[in-house]
């Protein structure tokens, strides 16, 4: 067996994203079950290069892993030879400055979205890494989670006939650290550090919709700050000026009507953090992270309403689950090999910079939405 070794400098790697989906679940998963293998039985050996701004906190999770490669310098890591890749899974405000420094570098790059935070400054990244003839690639894990490839594939297999709408709920109860700690952290409700939900889940928004629906051609948006104080990680209360829930209408081509409500200020009475509900004229289907249950017109019931009486039926228990017919991995890894076999085989991959533009463009026009109270088109982004 032929090792094909590939230097990645893995940025950002003490946050959350970086550590635990990328790192771990991802690149160290990758070197664990022994690469990732090409078609002529080469595999892709990632040798990583841990950067950060903490010397201790970068040790320590050298240490812990076995790992040797480790600095605060990021200029001096992008200069050397043996790192082909740069990945960033930085605070979102770090990001733009460091990818161009990596293109400037002649790294391929892989990163967290949102690729920049403004549609502008993310269409000229995709533009520098095109001149600069790198390969560019951005997160979009949400694809590869078991309940959407289970949704993507009763689309492909015509199950729905024609789609009417999508109705999608993420969400949970972000705790405001005042007497629990928040489980996120607290750059996120900070407009000055980048946070708000808009620009953190419109982009994810943006691919489930078009890969797996339609593209979107207008939105329509409202955005609230449900929690305008809350506690940081030190104990400090601070102003929360960022939004924490977004109401969206996306309307995308074939006239199907799609409304998501994103929300940190919500209480879950749902099977999953996330669930879409799709209604076509032939069925519908509810998916989640893992699940995706389905009803058929042909033993759709016909509910009468009639307030006067108690519910005698349970419709939730109508609904037949999708088998999973296939091993479903984590998406982050999946996403990684695909971006890796890119890089060194040049097999394809879709998700490059031009398609994170396209994602932070849509959370930028909802925002643009929610200030202006009205919709708004989604024009073409091209190169
Ligand atoms: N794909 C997904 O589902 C998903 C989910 C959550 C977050 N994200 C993205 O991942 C990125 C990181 O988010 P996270 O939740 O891991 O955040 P985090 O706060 O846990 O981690 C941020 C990382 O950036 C580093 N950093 C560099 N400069 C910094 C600065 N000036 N201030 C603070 N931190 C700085 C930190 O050291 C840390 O390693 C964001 O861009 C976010 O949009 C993606």
């Amino acid at each position: 067996m032929t090792r094909r070794p590939i230097g990645i400098i893995v940025n950002g790697v003490t946050g959350r994203m970086g550590y635990r989906q990328h790192l771990v679940r991802s690149l160290l998963a990758i070197r664990e079950q022994g690469g990732v293998p090409l078609a002529d039985g080469t595999r892709i050996w990632p040798e990583l290069t841990l950067v950060g701004r903490n010397e201790q906190r970068l040790r320590d999770i050298a240490e812990r892993h076995g790992l040797t490669d480790w600095t605060t310098d990021l200029s001096a890591a992008l200069t050397r030879d043996d790192v082909e890749v740069y990945f960033d899974a930085q605070l979102t405000q770090q990001r733009e400055k460091a990818v161009r420094q990596a293109i400037d570098a002649g790294k391929h790059i892989y990163t967290e979205k949102p690729l920049a935070e403004s549609s502008a400054a993310a269409l000229e990244l995709a533009r520098a890494a095109d001149a600069a003839g790198v390969r560019s690639g951005v997160v979009q894990d949400k694809l590869f989670l078991p309940g959407l490839r289970k949704l993507k594939r009763l689309v492909d297999g015509g199950f729905f006939g024609r789609i009417l709408s999508v109705r999608g709920e993420f969400g949970y109860w972000v705790f405001e650290g005042d007497w629990q700690p928040a489980q996120r952290p607290s750059w996120n409700y900070r407009a000055s550090d980048g946070g708000g939900i808009v620009m953190d889940m419109f982009p994810h928004w943006h691919y489930v919709l078009a890969e797996i629906f339609a593209p979107v051609r207008a939105v329509t948006c409202v955005a609230a700050t449900h929690i305008p104080r809350r506690v940081d990680e030190a104990g400090r209360p601070y102003p929360a000026t960022a939004d924490d829930a977004a109401y969206g209408i996306f309307e995308l081509d074939g006239g199907i009507v799609a409304q998501l409500n994103s929300s940190w200020a919500v209480r879950v009475n749902r099977d999953e953090l996330v669930e879409f509900q799709v209604d076509g004229t032939e069925g519908s289907a509810v998916a989640g992270l893992r699940g995706c249950r389905v009803q058929h017109r042909s033993v759709t019931p016909k509910p009468v309403w009639n307030p006067d009486l108690p519910a005698t039926e349970s419709f939730r228990a109508q609904w037949a689950e999708v088998p999973d017919n296939d091993e479903f991995d984590n998406g982050f890894k999946v996403q990684w090999e695909a971006f890796l076999r890119h890089v060194v085989a040049g097999d394809a991959f879709p998700w490059d910079f031009l398609a994170g533009a396209r994602g932070v463009q849509l959370a930028e026009l909802g925002l643009r939405s929610a200030r202006e109270h009205r919709r708004v088109e989604v024009p073409e982004l091209g190169r």
